[in-house]
């Protein structure tokens, strides 16, 4: 048999897992206040962004209209529309950041790790962003990586940093 067809068919089944996964989230908040931010979060979650197909099936399973869901999705930052890496990097750029090199961190990542501001990396690995302040001015520069902030940040801890999420597949 055609390994591309076995291939073509798991992939099609996680999908349809994420779906029902998704679905019975939908069950559970249907109704509720503030559903419908609580299930694009949970969506996103599962999904690991928010594809119009995803916003088109979220509504169709409300009963409310797209537009309502797009809006919401366009809306809020935290939703994307686009696959996103399996970690998120933010470097701030608050005022006590910037004049301490957030720049330098900003343009280093960028370089290392070939990837766009908004961007993310070729390998589906980092996500890259930039944050206003992220209560640690008093360390700066500092970054964000999901959802742990390192202070003080050179470029060369950065590498060693981004070295062991690449070796363990995280910090720990
Ligand atoms: S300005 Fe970067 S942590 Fe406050």
């Amino acid at each position: 048999m055609d390994s591309n067809v076995l291939c073509k068919c798991r992939e099609d089944s996680e999908e349809q897992k994420k779906y029902d996964e998704i679905r019975n989230i939908i069950d559970l908040y249907r109704g509720k206040e503030g559903c419908l931010i609580q299930v694009l979060h949970a969506a996103q979650k599962i999904y690991g962004y928010l594809p119009l197909e995803l916003q088109r099936f979220i509504a169709d399973a409300l009963n409310i209209p797209f537009s309502e869901v797009s809006g919401v999705v366009s809306f809020y930052s935290f939703f994307s529309v686009k696959p996103r890496g399996e970690h998120t990097i933010r470097v701030c750029l608050g005022t006590a950041c910037y004049v301490r090199g957030g720049k330098k961190l900003v343009e280093h990542i960028q370089k290392t790790l070939d990837v766009e501001l908004g961007g993310t990396t070729s390998d589906g690995k980092f996500t890259f962003e930039v944050a206003r302040c992220i209560g640690a001015c008093g360390l700066a520069p500092a970054i964000m990586i999901d959802d742990v902030v390192y202070k003080q940040m050179t470029p060369t801890k950065l590498d060693s940093l981004l070295a062991k999420f690449y070796e363990r597949g995280g910090e720990k």
